[in-house]
């Protein structure tokens, strides 16, 4: 009998994960609350974490890098099982990541990049294609002149910059201007940030307008700050998406709407909903998987027009999660 049960408490023993699910403590050192994006984003990775039943230690750095730095070096000192973060900005990060491999605790990050040279410092990265995002903002737009039989017109286009430094803002830039360059009547003729925030999206937008130039489009890295400049373009007596035509990303139910609307042309989707990623990630690391290295969000455009494939906003609308 005595054999029996060590048999069977040996079976146990290997049978069993090397931790329970609430046993497993996770950081996660998010950067604000920017955004309608970033408070979905937020939601998401709490409720997958709770699901799962992890003891999730949750940071909201304010937007502050340096807050984000001292959260993953909190983390350290606790001994959590796994960090994660997205990174507010892609520079400055070498020392504290060090820190981090150095201790031996495995880092996802997510969303956002860093300009840490190498992939060896992170076992996974998961999130959106921040150029690709910018060159079909571009290309959409392209298409829709041409629809429209603008092709030939000089257009000039305000853009809306997001978080200076940031994956986001550098890559939606970049894809951007890598479309139009073969496009010389398409001009960026003022660009300033509007940190992804509403508010600012507005201020900005506000002096645009009355620098007295002519604004025929306005790129914003973000819907948020669309949404936010629309009310100056009310403000000075316009109509966006008629006398201005306007491109955001994210496609959140806000944005959606807008498309649907007619204010907002076309919304170029960046999804925050990677909390079920997280929790998977977090597990298959527990477990000793190997993980791949880069996964990109699978992601569409909305708009009223189909243009280059895009999906019908009003379509969409009640399928929108955030
Ligand atoms: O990193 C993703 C970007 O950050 C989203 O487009 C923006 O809305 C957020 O603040």
């Amino acid at each position: 009998m005595k054999k029996l049960l060590a048999i069977v408490a040996m079976v146990c023993l290997f049978a069993a994960p090397a931790l329970a699910a609430d046993q497993i403590v996770v950081g996660f050192a998010q950067i604000g609350a920017e955004s309608e994006w970033r408070v979905a984003n937020t939601n998401s990775i709490q409720s997958a974490c709770a699901e799962a039943g992890f003891d999730l230690r949750f940071v909201d750095a304010q937007q502050q890098q340096q807050n984000q730095i001292k959260a993953l070096r909190d983390f350290i000192t606790m001994g959590v099982d796994v960090i994660g973060f997205a990174p507010v900005v892609e520079s400055g990060w070498d020392e504290v990541v060090a820190e981090i491999n150095e201790a031996g605790i495995p880092l996802i990050i997510m969303d956002r990049t860093t300009d840490i040279p190498g992939d060896d410092y992170y076992v996974t990265w998961f999130g959106s294609d921040f150029v690709e995002e910018g060159r079909r903002a571009a290309n959409w737009l392209v298409e829709y002149l041409k629809k429209h039989g603008r092709d030939g017109e000089e257009i000039s286009i305000a853009e809306l910059q997001g978080t200076v430094g940031s994956g986001p803002q550098l890559d939606r830039k970049r894809g951007f201007e890598e479309v139009i360059a073969n496009h010389p009547n398409l001009t960026i003729t003022m660009s300033q940030t509007g940190d992804f925030s509403a508010d600012i999206g507005r201020t900005v937008m506000e002096s645009f307008l009355k620098s007295g130039q002519k604004i025929d489009v306005l790129y914003a890295h973000n819907d948020d700050m669309a949404l936010g400049a629309f009310q100056a373009i009310k403000e000075a007596g316009l109509t966006p998406g008629k006398d201005i035509i306007t491109i955001g990303i994210d496609s959140g139910r806000a944005a959606v709407q807008a498309v649907v609307d007619g204010e907002l042309n076309v919304t170029v989707e960046c999804s925050p909903l990677l909390g079920p990623q997280f929790v998977d990630a977090v597990q298959r690391i527990m477990a000793g998987e190997t993980l791949p290295k880069v996964t990109y969000s699978i992601e569409y455009v909305y708009d009223l027009e189909g243009i280059l494939g895009a999906k019908n906003a009003v379509e969409e609308l009640p399928h929108r999660q955030f």
